[in-house]
């Protein structure tokens, strides 16, 4: 009788917790809806782009001339500009001696203009083209680069920015640095061997040159009290960036394009490959003044770049705060909420380079040439509207920037410790022996990757991929 009472009361209690949790889960999907169903009205705007990928040989870094792959002939790329509602329509021509495809990192569109071989596509032969055709959705900084060989074809200088404009953009003017590290061999040329198996025991490839906009350590004028909004990328192929803005009056508007909640202390931020933040920074009203950017992610401290600050100009002084009205959700029950997936990162000998990274005990490959009959079955799915939590599980000991395409995701717990964020990602550096919480509404319909954006780690099968039906 006793026993029974109890075991009723245990089953009540499961069902009241279950249903709580859908509760829950409903509640906090409802929090983000109208923001993540916004579409903006189309403009009517096309955006026509001419992007070709081809060898080429420039003057950069120092001022040496390097051989690239270059889109249209500069590294970093053209900077693709829509405004919000716009179509974006690009003719890409494949002029390099690999396949290759064109993704289009962070951004909201339909799956199959996503860029990934064997998944949304057929890569693009060499000699062949593709037209990809978007709408611009979501106002903010994005980016694109291949989906094929990440290591060699952004080792090599290929990616670009893609910024989305707002309806009414800030007037400010905008500065955008691309940051990316370089490995020359003795010769002073990109190093060929790419995916080395020191790479794959390590965080990838990183180099020992580092550049912003393709030049070490430029000098970047602003007048005296100028307000700028400025924009960075991390586009290296492993080495994770913590630009020190001590001392300047920044603060993080946007992260990974989305605006933030509110402005954020700009104190830490750190980008792992495949972030972006946007600073609202105000130069100090010392004209003559000269500002080095450090890097302080490791223990020793690389020089970014110098701000050379000059004569005030009357119409920059009394600019507001550049206000950008994000949306981000508290999804304060997320806590109490068990993860519908967990993805656990770890390495094992055995694969084309000796050593594999994987999700869950599995590795993916891109197979450029696989018949549409051929292509990947996700392992994973997710509900489209529904709010789901994913766990990354770091059981290694090196870092893993998980991103995870179409989606916009918030990070809810680190070690299980609740944290609010206050500002979306499609990027989470996940570290040694980590546990990293993420809650999402998908809301794209597809087939979506999810992998470590350190490129040797992605080469090496450390993908997957997610449905979302
Ligand atoms: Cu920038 Cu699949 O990544
Ligand atoms: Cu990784």
């Amino acid at each position: 009788m006793r026993r029974r009472l109890w075991v009723g009361i245990g089953i009540g209690l499961l069902g009241l917790a279950a249903c709580s949790q859908a509760d829950a889960r409903r509640e906090m999907a409802g929090e983000a809806a109208s923001f993540l169903e916004r579409r903006p009205a189309p403009t009517g705007q096309v955006v026509e782009v001419r992007l070709t990928a081809a060898p080429t040989r420039l003057e950069l870094l120092d001022g040496r001339m390097l051989d690239v792959w270059a889109y249209n002939g500069s590294v970093p790329g053209p900077t693709i500009r829509a405004r919000e509602g716009d179509t974006i329509r690009v003719h890409f021509k494949n002029e390099l001696p690999q396949p290759t495809t064109v993704h289009w990192h962070g951004i909201r569109l339909p799956n199959g203009m996503d860029g990934v071989p064997g998944v949304t596509q057929p890569a693009v032969q060499p000699g062949e083209g593709f037209v990809y055709e978007f709408l611009a959705r979501d106002p903010g900084t994005f980016w694109f680069h291949p989906h094929v060989r990440g290591s060699e074809q952004l080792g090599r200088g290929l990616y670009g920015v893609l910024i989305i404009e707002e309806a009414e953009p800030p007037p400010v003017r905008e500065i955008l640095w691309v940051l990316d590290d370089w490995r020359l061999d003795e010769s002073g040329q990109i190093d060929p061997r790419f995916v080395t198996r020191s790479d794959l025991a390590h965080d990838g490839r990183w180099g020992s040159v580092i550049t912003v906009n393709g030049v070490q350590a430029p000098q970047i004028e602003l007048a005296a009290g100028e307000r700028v909004r400025l924009r960075i990328l991390n586009a290296a192929n492993g080495r994770v960036f913590r630009p020190d803005l001590s001392g300047l009056d920044a603060k993080v508007i946007a992260f990974d394009g989305l605006a933030t909640k509110r402005p954020l202390p700009a104190e830490g931020v750190e980008l792992a490959p495949g972030n972006r933040v946007d600073l609202d920074l105000l130069a100090p009203p010392r004209p003559g003044a000269s500002i080095p950017v450090i890097d302080r992610f490791t223990r020793r401290p690389n020089h970014l770049a110098t701000l050379r600050i000059g004569e005030a100009k009357e119409n920059v002084a009394a600019s507001k705060p550049i206000e950008l009205r994000g949306f981000v959700p508290a999804w304060r029950r997320a806590e109490a909420i068990e993860p519908e997936l967990e993805f656990r990162l770890n390495a094992a000998r055995g694969g084309p380079y000796g050593l594999q990274w994987m999700i869950n005990g599995e590795v993916m490959h891109h197979d450029a040439d696989q018949p549409m009959s051929e292509w990947q079955e996700p392992p994973y799915a997710l509900r489209a509207g529904r709010w789901a939590k994913l766990r990354f599980t770091n059981e290694s000991a090196r870092l893993h920037p998980m991103h995870l395409h179409g989606q916009f995701f918030k990070v809810v717990a680190r070690d299980g410790r609740p944290v609010d964020e206050e500002h979306w990602r499609d990027t989470v550096l996940v570290r040694s022996r980590e546990t990293v919480d993420v809650a999402l509404v998908p809301t794209e319909l597809g087939n979506w990757m999810l992998h470590c954006h350190i490129m040797e780690h992605q080469d090496a099968g450390m993908m997957t991929l997610v449905a979302v039906e």
